[in-house]
């Protein structure tokens, strides 16, 4: 046998590993051509697609860097459905492993426009990021509450047959409730976090630094506040748990993994190092190496805490 065994399914999509890139960071796959392999990793998730294109906020300041972060209000920019089918999914399955799609609408029924179109596609799966605003509820996020997030969900499952894997906002109260929701609804696995609302001021001017007023907080400040949420989702669903946020390197992912992810994906680290998803897996391996373990799957959930 050549090593332990990583991979991991969620409803059709079979991963040689648990390693994916997250949504937004890693673009459409074409910016990061050439710095590494990426067709070694799990699965690749590329931009929030919608409908039609976007040109998202202002693009005079839309991130800053925050102590071990960043913040950034993109606004959902995209080349839209059309384009995307046409030029960038040929390109991102260049890299030669499992594309995942995200998609957003302002309605349950653009989503279900987005994956209806993506359903005769070559994308493995569908991530589904309900973190963006719900115009019917006056801009708050579908993923703000259960009913929404699950409305989302229900529209896309009748539109396609792929795995689909809603994205959870960690802004909420009960994060566990909408997962279940999302469960009930008919998703293959759940993904988290999305970002950490912020706000960063610029005290000379004193107004937001950002164009947008507020943003998104990502990289390793929200690491341990996301791994409490994938501990209270794993716990909450039966269906395999994908998580995220400032995830650095194989000591962060096993975090993840023994919080109860059944994958890991890395975000804002691609910034600071383009290889850093193999680093993740390369230690992973090592890891399960070092103390004899034959399959990830061995380790995911491995850790309880009382009374919390
Ligand atoms: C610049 C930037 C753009 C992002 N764009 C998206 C996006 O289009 N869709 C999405 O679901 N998440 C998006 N995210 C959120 C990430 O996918 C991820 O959930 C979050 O940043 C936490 O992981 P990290 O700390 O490893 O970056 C974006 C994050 C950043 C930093």
């Amino acid at each position: 046998m050549s090593g332990p065994d990583l991979t991991v399914s969620i409803g059709s999509m079979v991963m040689k590993n648990p390693v994916m890139v997250a949504s937004g960071v890693f673009g459409y796959g074409d910016e990061f051509a050439g710095l590494a392999d990426y067709g070694e990793l799990g699965a690749l998730v590329l931009k929030t697609i919608t409908k039609e294109p976007r040109a998202g906020t202002p693009p005079a300041c839309r991130t800053a860097e925050t102590p071990a972060g960043m913040v950034n209000a993109i606004g959902l920019e995209n080349v839209g459905l059309e384009a995307f089918l046409r030029e960038k999914l040929p390109a991102a399955l260049e890299h030669g492993t499992n594309v995942i799609a995200s998609i957003a609408g302002d309605r349950p029924e653009e989503f279900a426009a987005c994956a209806r179109a993506l359903d005769g596609a070559d994308v493995a799966a569908l991530e589904i990021n309900i973190s963006c605003p719900n115009v019917k509820k006056g801009g708050l996020a579908f993923g703000v509450d259960a009913e929404s997030s699950a409305e989302v969900t229900a529209a896309v499952r009748a539109a396609t047959k792929k795995p689909i894997i809603p994205k959870l906002t960690p802004n909420v109260t009960d994060i566990a409730s909408i997962a279940v929701a999302c469960e009930q609804a008919g998703a293959d696995a759940i993904s988290l976090t999305n970002t950490f609302s912020a706000l960063v001021i610029d005290v000379e001017r004193r107004r937001p630094l950002l164009a947008a007023g507020t943003g998104g907080l990502s990289g390793p400040a929200i690491r341990p506040a996301a791994v409490y949420r994938v501990y209270k989702v794993a716990r909450a669903v039966r269906v395999p748990v994908v998580g995220m946020g400032g995830i650095w390197n194989s000591g962060d992912a096993l975090e993840f993994i023994l919080a109860g992810a059944s994958a890991v994906a890395v975000g804002t680290a691609l910034y600071a190092d383009p290889q850093a998803p193999h680093r993740v897996l390369r230690g992973l391996r090592h890891y399960l190496e070092q103390h004899g373990l034959a399959r990830l799957t061995d380790l995911v959930g491995g850790v309880t805490l009382h009374g919390g």
